[in-house]
């Protein structure tokens, strides 16, 4: 059974595990947590007989005209269930004011967040793996570039 809660005062760090999958360096619970608890806005998927998060995306903003949703994931054995898409719907619900709402993903991401309007545009980033707290995976070189 699952619920979702935008109110990150529900979750603690011991509810946050499995995340970051495919990572080569994860961010640890706590660095999680505090990413939710700082965010605009936060949703997450518990599932109520796990005690657990199984999702989450957040959203960082001015509050004005533009947004970011940096991350969103649903835990694998979760996934193809509806859960990715209804958080994406949650954390959008409201920003329709908003001039943009920008996102990165990769080339196989597009069609999932295009059923929400959105459209295909060049981007940039810096990524620093280091001031990740959490466990380096192993992983082979070609996904390593998360
Ligand atoms: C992307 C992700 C959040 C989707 O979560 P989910 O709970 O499996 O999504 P849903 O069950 O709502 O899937 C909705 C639909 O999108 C499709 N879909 C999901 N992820 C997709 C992807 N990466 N590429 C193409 N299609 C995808 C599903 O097949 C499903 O199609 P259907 O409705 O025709 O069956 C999840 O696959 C995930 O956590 N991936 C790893 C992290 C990631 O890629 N995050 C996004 C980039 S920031």
């Amino acid at each position: 059974m699952l619920r979702y809660t935008d109110d990150m005062t529900e979750i603690a760090e011991d509810m946050l595990t499995g995340f970051f999958d495919g990572w080569p360096r994860a961010a640890s619970s706590a660095q999680h947590l505090a990413v939710l608890r700082g965010s605009y806005r936060a949703v997450v998927a518990i599932d109520r007989a796990a005690g657990r998060a199984v999702g989450f995306v957040h959203m960082i903003s001015d509050g004005v005209l533009t947004a970011s949703v940096p991350w969103l994931e649903v835990l694998p054995a979760w996934r193809g269930r509806g859960i990715g898409t209804e958080l994406m719907r949650r954390v959008l619900q409201g920003t329709e004011g908003f001039y943009s709402v920008d996102l990165l993903c990769d080339a196989s991401g597009q069609a999932f967040y295009g059923r929400f309007g959105m459209a295909p545009v060049p981007g940039m980033t810096l990524r620093r793996q280091g001031v990740l707290d959490g466990d380096r995976k192993e992983l082979p070189p070609e996904t390593a570039q998360t």
